[in-house]
């Protein structure tokens, strides 16, 4: 159980706020490339920490986020024509380029000088993995660039979405390092889903529903381990990674790709749920591919033209109770990703945790608060910078592994954990 100032404080990612100076210390996932591929084509809404932007490609292939309004009376600059070198509103017809520079204000004589004194605010981008990052915290701390194994991965091997999830992203993270739900929400899926099945692994997730968690402190962050019995003196342990602040990946199963997410906060209520799947040693196959833009494994399919999930809670997330009686989907609702979203989604915005009761398989989450709520604290009073931003920490790996019942897992699995090109994953 939290206090409320806690829950606060750890659900609270707009300007200003201590999680979310702690937010702006990163380089976070903004945009798939896709959205803003074309020189001079249609501009894009983005919101990310409770602020408003746009983002464009100019002319020569410049990419650019800016503020999403207009500086001169606050238009939004998504009406705006993206040509020529920069995006014009369409009020008046003020003009900027793609770090925000005014470049014309078509009412002033251009010797007034008045345009050069327009700036609107701008952050720095780089585009790594298919993915388009964003750094929107004080310049003199920008980190190094993401190293993040999936967006470094030659690109056959990769395949990354997103999807709104309408709910506040700590709930969402707390359910990507809860593991214990697997045995029970994903129960049906493991078996039918072409991106689980047919694992080993699978059996002792399903056949041990009293998994002991073991959460360690870890460089930058920590590693959530879930031991299941197997076979003769041995435990089946399944290890997830949790990088500051908001990364998390899933253990694999059998010759499966592994995947994980990023967690983003749109504003306090919404977060986009980035998902990727890597294979790090082999092409993901084609019925693979097409399985995941199926919205199989940890994808979803979509409302058409948005990135909203097609199951959403406008149509009860299409809950199938006869499906849910039989067993065969264990919520009867289709699909891992669904699953997860539709009940968090159903804890309300912002669940309330001054009401929650938790047990040991809460300990990942219970640790994971802690180290957020200290990191925040340390940036705000002492400004210490907060762990995860060096890309050492960030090479790491999810981990499905058979260890000896006497074995410690943080040991016993620390190669398996690290992140290094063309090294075969543990998986089982
Ligand atoms: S509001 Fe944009 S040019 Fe006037
Ligand atoms: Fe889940």
């Amino acid at each position: 159980m939290m206090k409320k100032e806690q829950n606060d404080l750890l659900t609270q990612t707009g300007p200003g706020t201590p999680l979310g100076n702690l937010f702006r210390r990163y380089w976070l996932p903004a945009l798939l490339s896709e959205e803003v591929a074309v020189p001079d084509g249609p501009p894009v809404r983005l919101q990310l920490l409770s602020e408003k932007m746009l983002a464009f490609r100019d002319t020569d292939g410049k990419l650019g986020v800016i503020d999403e309004f207009c500086a001169h009376r606050g238009v939004s600059l998504w009406f705006g024509r993206n040509e020529e070198g920069g995006i014009r509103c369409p009020y008046h017809g003020w003009k900027y380029d793609v770090n925000g520079q005014c470049l014309d204000v078509p009412s002033e004589l251009p010797e007034s000088g008045f345009c050069q004194k327009i700036k609107l605010k701008s952050y720095p981008l780089v585009e790594r993995g298919g993915v388009i990052w964003i750094y929107m915290g004080p310049p003199e701390f920008q980190p190094p660039l993401p190293e993040f194994e999936f967006a470094t991965v030659p690109a056959s091997q990769s395949f990354t979405t997103k999807r709104l999830q309408e709910c506040n992203w700590l709930q969402a993270f707390e359910g990507g390092i809860d593991s214990s739900h697997v045995s029970w929400l994903h129960s049906g899926s493991l078996n039918s889903d072409p991106m689980f099945k047919g694992a080993k692994g699978n059996q002792y997730n399903t056949s041990d529903l009293r998994p002991v968690f073991d959460a360690v402190e870890a460089e930058g962050g920590l590693y959530v381990g879930a031991r299941r019995n197997a076979e003769d003196d041995q435990y089946y342990w399944r290890i997830t990674p949790w990088i500051m602040p908001n990364f998390t990946m899933i253990a694999p199963r059998g010759n499966h790709a592994v995947h994980g997410h990023f967690w983003v906060p749109i504003d306090d209520n919404n977060n986009w749920a980035w998902s990727f799947d890597y294979h790090p040693t082999r092409a993901l196959s084609d019925e693979e591919m097409q399985a995941m833009k199926d919205g199989k494994g940890i994808h979803v399919r979509y409302v058409p033209g948005t990135y909203r999930p097609l199951q959403n809670k406008d149509n009860d997330y299409l809950m199938d109770r006869a499906a849910q009686k039989s067993g065969v989907c264990y919520s009867g609702i289709d699909g891992i990703a669904m699953q997860d979203a539709s009940l968090q989604e159903s804890m309300g915005a912002i669940q309330d945790r001054t009401r929650e009761n938790l047990t040991s398989t809460d300990n990942g989450i219970i640790m994971a608060r802690h180290r957020l709520l200290k990191a925040a604290k340390a940036l705000a009073e002492h400004g210490t910078p907060p762990p995860g931003i060096d890309p050492q920490v960030q090479r790491v790996r999810s981990v499905a592994i058979l260890l000896k019942r006497d074995q410690v897992f943080k040991e016993a699995a620390k190669d398996a954990l690290r992140a290094e090109p063309g090294k075969p994953h543990s998986s089982v």
